[in-house]
């Protein structure tokens, strides 16, 4: 068989750097104790790598205070943390019809079980929310507004500046999920007035899985909702004020921290724009090569200005779970399909009925070959069911 094409780079980033396994390897034998736990040179090493990775990201943000750059274990985690941390009985919050169910669940427990209202901004035809429709919706119990800032279904990004200006004026904490935006676009949270950002490792940031985090701007509070260990003033009773420990709870994941230590430096050694513009190339190229292909329905893809490498599409009278299946056995590339974990916006783009959609996520390792090949496949598989040699259960 071929060697796999790897195209589902929405869901985790395979492969990672090589730097990213060598410093993992590395750091885990060499300084794999208990970081911030003791006074030994080691545990004091293995700290370093921790309170290095805090700076480097805090800078990756533009954030000010590196203790304000707190980790846990992935952004659905993060955003658990901030959700409930900052929302009460009698509270409204917005969001919109872009998000993960990171963010959807979290606030659906809210609003279902501790009486929290919440209204879901629409985007349009291209995919994109309009700013405007922010403060139509402000109200006096407004107490937090999260955005997705890059789709992981349909790779648009949102205008997030505009949104966050609506909520800087309102006095409104405004969070983006960053979970697909970071490493591919730049987030700086002073210009964009962000109080709160959330991010994976995993993704863009080329680490690890099981590594996330969140950088709360000062001035923004969440309260804490878990208590635990924090390997510092073990006497207090309670779980400590100050940040990170504030939202950090029991041993890191300092392998993980390490991995996306050397994840952030190599994207910054290749210079995220270049990056980006490497996977919008390639997106490019799927985008022309299947648009006009009879058979082949795209989504949101008309315009990629203000895009990410995520490309959405369904062959008519398939279910995307067989056309996945045939791009898997046929011709070994790997994608995902189905709702993505965000139904409201498959629901909006009429693909919920059917069951969602084929997704390829490009990254860094992607080669013009390798799309080539994915158009003429996807092609192959759209001609094979028009000539009837296969049949799907879906109306044509
Ligand atoms: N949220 C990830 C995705 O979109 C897992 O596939």
């Amino acid at each position: 068989m071929d060697k796999l094409i790897y195209l589902d780079n929405g869901a985790t980033t395979f492969p990672k750097p090589e730097e990213v396994y060598k410093f993992m390897d590395y750091y885990y034998r060499s300084f794999g104790v208990n970081p911030g736990r003791s006074g030994y040179d080691l545990c004091m090493e293995s700290g370093e790598i921790i309170e290095n990775t805090r700076k480097q990201l805090t800078k990756f943000f533009n954030g000010k205070d590196f203790n304000r750059l707190c980790f846990s274990y992935n952004s659905t985690d993060a955003l658990n943390l901030v959700i409930n941390g900052m929302l009460q009985e009698g509270d409204h919050a917005i969001t919109t019809l872009l998000e993960h169910n990171s963010v959807l669940r979290p606030l659906y427990h809210k609003s279902e079980y501790d009486g929290v209202e919440v209204d879901y901004i629409p985007v349009d035809g291209d995919g994109f929310v309009d700013p405007e429709d922010f403060p139509k919706k402000f109200k006096k119990n407004t107490k937090l507004v999260i955005v997705n800032h890059a789709s992981n279904v349909i790779g648009t990004v949102q205008p997030i500046k505009e949104i966050g200006k609506y909520c800087k004026e309102h006095g409104i904490p405004f969070v983006i999920d960053a979970s697909q935006s970071a490493g591919k676009v730049p987030i700086d949270i002073e210009d964009q007035f962000v109080d709160i950002v959330v991010f994976t490792g995993h993704k863009s940031l080329l680490g690890p899985t099981g590594i996330g985090g969140l950088y709360v701007k000062d001035g923004i509070d969440i309260k804490f909702t878990r208590a635990g260990g924090t390997g510092v003033r073990s006497a207090v009773k309670t779980h400590l004020d100050e940040y990170p420990y504030r939202l950090e709870y029991g041993t890191l994941n300092s392998v993980g921290v390490a991995g996306l230590h050397a994840g952030v430096k190599w994207l910054e050694e290749k210079g995220i724009e270049n990056i980006h513009n490497h996977e919008m190339k390639l997106t490019t190229m799927l985008r022309d090569g299947l648009e006009d292909t009879e058979g082949v329905i795209l989504y949101c893809m008309d315009d990629l200005s203000d895009h990410i490498g995520i490309f959405l599409f369904n062959v008519e009278g398939l279910e995307a779970q067989d056309v996945g299946t045939f791009l898997d056995v046929d011709y070994n590339i790997a994608c995902r399909t189905g709702l993505h974990c965000a139904p409201l916006i498959h629901e909006q783009l009429g693909t919920s009925t059917i069951h969602g959609a084929v997704r390829f996520g490009i990254g860094p390792f992607n080669t013009e070959e390798d799309i080539e090949t994915t158009i003429n496949a996807v092609k192959e598989i759209a001609k094979m069911k028009k000539e009837g040699k296969i049949s799907g259960n879906l109306p044509h």
